[in-house]
C-alpha cells in the first residue's frame, strides 16, 4: 500500500466562503476534530491577511499535537516573515508559498514574464527555507499553465528546497484526463521530482474536483488538498470524505490514508454547524440521503442483503443508525456522550446550560436527534450575538393579513416594532427591518424539518446580501417563523458590529 497524505484546508480555502468565518475558539474546535479524524496537515490560515487569521494560526499551533500546521503566504518576503512568526508554537510546521504561473496570471495579474516569475518563485522558497525545513510551493492556476513551463518552475523550486509542490486547478477548469496527464508530465519530466511530494488542489467549478484529484493520485501525486464537506470558494474544493471513502472502497488502488473514517460524520456535522453551511441532502458520503433508500425495490434489496444497494456501510463513516435517541428521561451523561460522538466536548457549567435547554426542548418534542443536539450546543453562540430576538408575536391565517410585532435587544437595549406582510415570515422580517434599517436582501431561504413528526425543530438557513457580500444565517426552533427570524438575525449579526 502506498501512503497518501491528507492536507486539509477547511480552515483556509474552506473558510474563504463569504459569511462562513469562524472565530479562533471555533477554529480550534475544528482543528482538534481534524486531528482526531487523522489528517496529516492542517492549513490553519493566511496570517498576513488579518490579525484574526494570524491569531488563529498561533492558537491552533498551540492546541494541536501531531498534524503539521501550515500557513499560507503569497510569494512575498513580508508574508513569509509573518507566517513564520505565526507558526512559532507549532510542533511540526510548514510554510505554503507560491505564485501564479499561467499566462493569465503572469501577464494580467503580475504584468511580468515567465523568467521573472521563475526567479520570484525560487526566491520565495529560499526565503521560507530560512525559517522552516518543510516548504510547500503552489503554482497558482497550474490547471491552465503550459506543462513545459510548469515543469521548469517545479524543477527550480524543488532544487531551491521545496518539500512539497502543489499543482492547483485554481479555476476548476481541467478534465480528469488532462489533470492526470499534467501530473504524469511532471513525474516524467522534472529532474529531482522524487525529492518532493507532488500535491493536488482541485476546485469544483465544473463538478470534477474529486475526479481530477483521483486522476492526479493515479498519476503520481501523493498529497491531496481537501476540505470537509467540499466547502470552499465558489463551487468549493475536493471533499475530504469523498477521497477517503473512494480509497477505502477501491482497495485495488493500493493507496491508503490514515483517516479514521468513523470520525467523518461527526466532523462533517461540526463544520456544517459552526459555519452555518448546510450540507446538501444528496451530498456523497455525508448528505442526509446518502444512505437513505426510498424506493421499494431498493428497500427490499437492502433488507435482504445490505450490499445489494450499498457500497459502504454507514457505520464506516460514523453514522450510527442505532444511536440512542435522547428523550426527556435522558441524563446529563447521555447528552455529554452524544455531544462528544458529534465532536463537541463540553463540561461543567457549559454542559449544565445545554442540558437545561435540552430539557426545555424535550418538553416540546418527544425524541431529540443529532441535529437537535448540535443546535443546542450552538445556542450559546446565538446568546452572545449583539442583536438578539427578545419576543415575537405573529397573527396569520387564511383570509387575514399577517401581522407581526417583534422585540429585539441590541447590545442590551430593547427595541420594538410591528408590521403587516405577505405571510407571517414576511411580516416578521418587515417589522425587524423597521428596527434595523440597513440595505439588505434575502437571497435564499430554506426550511428543513428532518424528522417526520409535526413537533420537529424547524431548521432555517438563509443567505442575506449586504453591500455585495452574502452572509449565511441559521436558526432552529419548533416554531418555524421564530426559526426564520433567528436565521435572519444571525446573518445580520455578521455585518452589524
Ligand atoms: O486554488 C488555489 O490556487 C489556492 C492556492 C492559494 C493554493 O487556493
Ligand atoms: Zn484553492
Amino acid at each position: 500500500m502506498d501512503r497518501l497524505f491528507i492536507f486539509d484546508t477547511t480552515l483556509r480555502d474552506g473558510e474563504q466562503v463569504p459569511g462562513c468565518q469562524l472565530n479562533t475558539v471555533e477554529k480550534i474546535q475544528v482543528a482538534k476534530a481534524l486531528e482526531t479524524l487523522g489528517v496529516d496537515v492542517i492549513e490553519a490560515g493566511f496570517p498576513i491577511s488579518s490579525p484574526g487569521d494570524f491569531n488563529s494560526v498561533v492558537e491552533i499551533s498551540k492546541a494541536v499535537t501531531w498534524p503539521t500546521i501550515c500557513a499560507l503566504t503569497r510569494g512575498v518576503q513580508k508574508d513569509i516573515d509573518v507566517a513564520a512568526e505565526a507558526l512559532k508554537y507549532a510542533k511540526n510546521k510548514r510554510i505554503h508559498t507560491g505564485i501564479g504561473t499561467s499566462e493569465f496570471h503572469i501577464k494580467h495579474k503580475f504584468n511580468s514574464n515567465q523568467d521573472e516569475i521563475l526567479e520570484r518563485a525560487v526566491a520565495a522558497v529560499k526565503h521560507a527555507k530560512k525559517y522552516v525545513e518543510d516548504v510547500e510551493f503552489y503554482c497558482e492556476d497550474a490547471g491552465r499553465t503550459d506543462n513545459v513551463y510548469l515543469a521548469r518552475v517545479v524543477e527550480a523550486v524543488i532544487k531551491a528546497g521545496a518539500t512539497v509542490v502543489n499543482i492547483p486547478d485554481t479555476t476548476g477548469y481541467c478534465l480528469p484526463w488532462q489533470y492526470g496527464e499534467k501530473i504524469k508530465f511532471l513525474m516524467d519530466n522534472v529532474k529531482g521530482v522524487h525529492n518532493a511530494v507532488i500535491s493536488t488542489h482541485c476546485h469544483n467549478d465544473l463538478g470534477m474536483a474529486t475526479a481530477n484529484t483521483i486522476s492526479g493520485v493515479l498519476n503520481g501525486a501523493r498529497q491531496v488538498e481537501v476540505t470537509m464537506n467540499g466547502i470552499g470558494e465558489r463551487a468549493g474544493n475536493t471533499s475530504l470524505e469523498e477521497i477517503a471513502m473512494i480509497l477505502k472502497c477501491h482497495k485495488s488502488m493500493e493507496i491508503e490514508t490514515q483517516i479514521n473514517t468513523q470520525k467523518i460524520y461527526s466532523t462533517s456535522r461540526l463544520v456544517s454547524g459552526l459555519m452555518n453551511m448546510p450540507v446538501q441532502a444528496n451530498k456523497a458520503i455525508v448528505g442526509r440521503n446518502a444512505f437513505a433508500h426510498s424506493s421499494g425495490i431498493h428497500q427490499d434489496g437492502v433488507l435482504k442483503n445490505r450490499e445489494s444497494y450499498e457500497i459502504m456501510d454507514p457505520t464506516d463513516v460514523g453514522i450510527d443508525k442505532n444511536s440512542i435517541v435522547l428523550t426527556a428521561r435522558s441524563g446529563r451523561a447521555a447528552l455529554k456522550h452524544r455531544l462528544s460522538v458529534l465532536g463537541v466536548d463540553v463540561e461543567g457549567e457549559h454542559l449544565d446550560k445545554i442540558y437545561e435547554e435540552f430539557l426545555k426542548l424535550a418538553d416540546k418534542k418527544k425524541d431529540i436527534n443529532d441535529d437537535d443536539v448540535l443546535v443546542l450546543a450552538g445556542k450559546e453562540r446565538a446568546e452572545k450575538q449583539r442583536i438578539q430576538l427578545d419576543f415575537l408575536q405573529v397573527t396569520s391565517g387564511v383570509g387575514v393579513k399577517a401581522v407581526a410585532s417583534i422585540g429585539l435587544k441590541i447590545a442590551g437595549e430593547k427595541f420594538e416594532a410591528a408590521a403587516s406582510g405577505n405571510g407571517p415570515v414576511d411580516a416578521a422580517i418587515k417589522a425587524l427591518k423597521k428596527i434595523i434599517d440597513r440595505a439588505m436582501t434575502l437571497q435564499e431561504f430554506t426550511i428543513q424539518a428532518i424528522n417526520k413528526g409535526s413537533d420537529d425543530v424547524g431548521k432555517v438557513h438563509m443567505q442575506v446580501e449586504h453591500d455585495g457580500i452574502v452572509y449565511y444565517g441559521f436558526g432552529a426552533n419548533t416554531d418555524i417563523v421564530a426559526a426564520s427570524v433567528e436565521a435572519y438575525i444571525n446573518a445580520i449579526n455578521q455585518f452589524v458590529k
